[in-house]
């Protein structure tokens, strides 16, 4: 099923495998293709190239007739995804947010797709970067947006957001206990001058922080501002209801999440589009004419396995779901 590339020796595909590992390791890579690519002639669409490990392996599961589609919102991840795959044919890739997916699918030249991934969050390369501002262990300019053009960065975030919404999104998109007391210090503190830096942030969350934690004090803050930034939630609602709609009979949605608040919007949107009649069970016969129109090929999430999580710390919390269009 090589045949989708345009040539071996030009593009030194197999000399450059294992150098492309350094932006991003794709994680349940194998549980994620052996569940997703079972029409190697479909159209398949990965909203979330990073560095392209999934795409790549994607393509190289189809044939000459199938196509990718890649998506991002990073001009970074798709820079480097260029050099990483670029010489695939059959590879079409788009800088967008994949809450647009339909609109994607349109512009790229379809209608239905075979199958879609999303693998949620942000890749190590963001994360290691210290210009991004995402990682707690840098002190660089608060910034956090995976799109840099963007309007609202971490920056508006902490600097003009309410005392009141900062500490809710704290306390929901980060669970964090300390939530009110944070956001209070942050409110004091900007009153003198605004708060620039992430260095600036985690000294204002450890003063909040009573006790010696076990994890980073700031880990569950910039958790939650990370996700307000990107409006990770909503845009992962607005894309799954999209996907389910764009996918032709048969077609399958893999999703790849990392905490538990993304992982539970997944699983309660999959459960209810696979759920039929949702009329209260004292009605004598349906009323809602709901349909079920997908089935979980998943039923327990998929999460790795001792070796992986050996090799790459990062995969630990990952869960896949799957489900397939009826
Ligand atoms: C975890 S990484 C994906 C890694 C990828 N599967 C690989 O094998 O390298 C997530 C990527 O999705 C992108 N992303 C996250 N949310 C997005 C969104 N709403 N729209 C478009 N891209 C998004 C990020 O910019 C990042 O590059």
């Amino acid at each position: 099923m090589q045949d989708n590339i345009e040539s071996k020796e030009e593009i030194n595909l197999e000399k450059n495998e294992n150098n492309f590992q350094d932006y991003h390791i794709p994680v349940l890579y194998n549980e994620t293709l052996d569940n997703l690519v079972i029409n190697p002639d479909g159209v398949y669409v990965d909203c979330t190239l990073g560095g392209g490990g999934h795409s790549e392996g994607i393509l190289k599961r189809l044939s000459s007739k199938g196509v990718l589609i890649s998506i991002d919102q990073d001009d970074k991840a798709i820079e480097y995804a260029k050099k990483r795959l670029g010489g695939y044919k059959n590879w079409k890739v788009f800088k967008n947010n994949f809450e647009n997916i339909d609109t994607v699918i349109y512009m790229a030249g379809y209608d239905k797709v075979d199958g879609i991934l999303m693998d949620i969050g942000v890749s190590s390369t963001q994360l290691d970067d210290p210009e991004r501002g995402f990682s707690y262990r840098y002190d660089t300019r608060l910034d956090m947006r995976m799109n840099n053009s963007a309007e609202i960065s971490a920056y508006e975030v902490v600097n003009n957001y309410e005392e009141g919404d900062l500490s809710k999104i704290f306390f929901e998109y980060g669970e964090e206990r300390h939530a009110r007391r944070i956001a209070r210090l942050i409110c004091e503190s900007r009153k003198e001058k605004p708060i620039e830096n992430t260095g600036d942030l985690v000294t204002l969350i450890k003063r909040a922080y009573p006790e010696r934690a076990m994890k980073h004090p700031a880990k569950k803050t910039f958790q939650a501002i990370r996700i307000e930034v990107n409006k990770e939630l909503e845009v992962l609602e607005t894309a799954i209801n999209k996907s389910i709609a764009c996918l032709n009979k048969k077609g399958r949605m893999g999703i790849i999440t990392f905490h538990s608040l993304e992982d539970r919007i997944v699983k309660t949107m999959f459960k209810e589009f696979a759920t039929g009649c949702i009329c209260p069970p004292r009605l004598p016969m349906c009323m809602c004419k709901h349909e079920a129109t997908i089935k979980l090929v998943t039923k327990k999430p998929i999460i790795p396995g001792n070796e992986e999580v050996g090799n790459n710390k990062r995969a630990r919390s990952s869960k896949l779901r799957v489900i397939e269009r009826i």
